[in-house]
């Protein structure tokens, strides 16, 4: 059985997170989705939160897990019997903060958690959580960056209205 784990901060999950979850879960027999649980960064939702509006964004991918994790990547892999992280990459910028990570994690899991790298499809390239966040405090139209129902959280969060 081939599973693999997504991790990221989701705050929120965009459209561009939910097009490469769809394709992992094409690939893999089990994919979960784990939301870092990050106490530096001040998220607009918190973890509870992101992993319930994922599990509603994937309710209809019956082979995608949500969770939740703190701490280093390798060591919850490494918990859960996880041997490949898929990672999205939009465009060049994405590649050296990506590879870094990636290689970080092989070096430190000593070979045992490698990193499959998905290249997000081109009508999404452009997008992503912080640039939603800000588009939804000014009030502009996130409808095309994510889910309706995400987009209404994210507008009470911010009690702004699409203009
Ligand atoms: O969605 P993001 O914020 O780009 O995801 C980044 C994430 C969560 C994949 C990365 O920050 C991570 O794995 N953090 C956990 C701590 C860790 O393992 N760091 C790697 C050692 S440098």
């Amino acid at each position: 059985m081939k599973r693999a784990v997504y991790p990221g901060s989701f705050d929120p999950v965009t459209y561009g997170h939910l097009d490469i979850i769809k394709r992992a879960s094409e690939i893999f027999d089990v994919l979960i989705v784990s939301v870092l649980n990050n106490k530096d960064k001040t998220p607009l939702f918190s973890v509870e939160e992101r992993v319930k509006i994922l599990r509603e964004a994937t309710k209809d991918m019956p082979n995608v897990e949500v969770d939740s994790f703190s701490g280093l990547l390798i060591n919850y892999a490494a918990q859960k019997d996880l041997h490949i992280a898929v990672r999205g990459l939009r465009a060049i910028t994405d590649f050296e903060y990506e590879l870094q990570l990636a290689q970080m994690n092989r070096k430190l899991s000593e070979g045992r958690l490698d990193t499959m790298f998905l290249t997000t499809s081109l009508e999404y390239a452009y997008l992503s959580s912080s640039s939603v966040k800000e588009i939804a405090y000014f009030g502009g139209d996130i409808g095309q960056c994510v889910p309706d129902f995400v987009a209404d959280l994210i507008y009470k969060k911010f009690n702004t209205n699409q203009s």
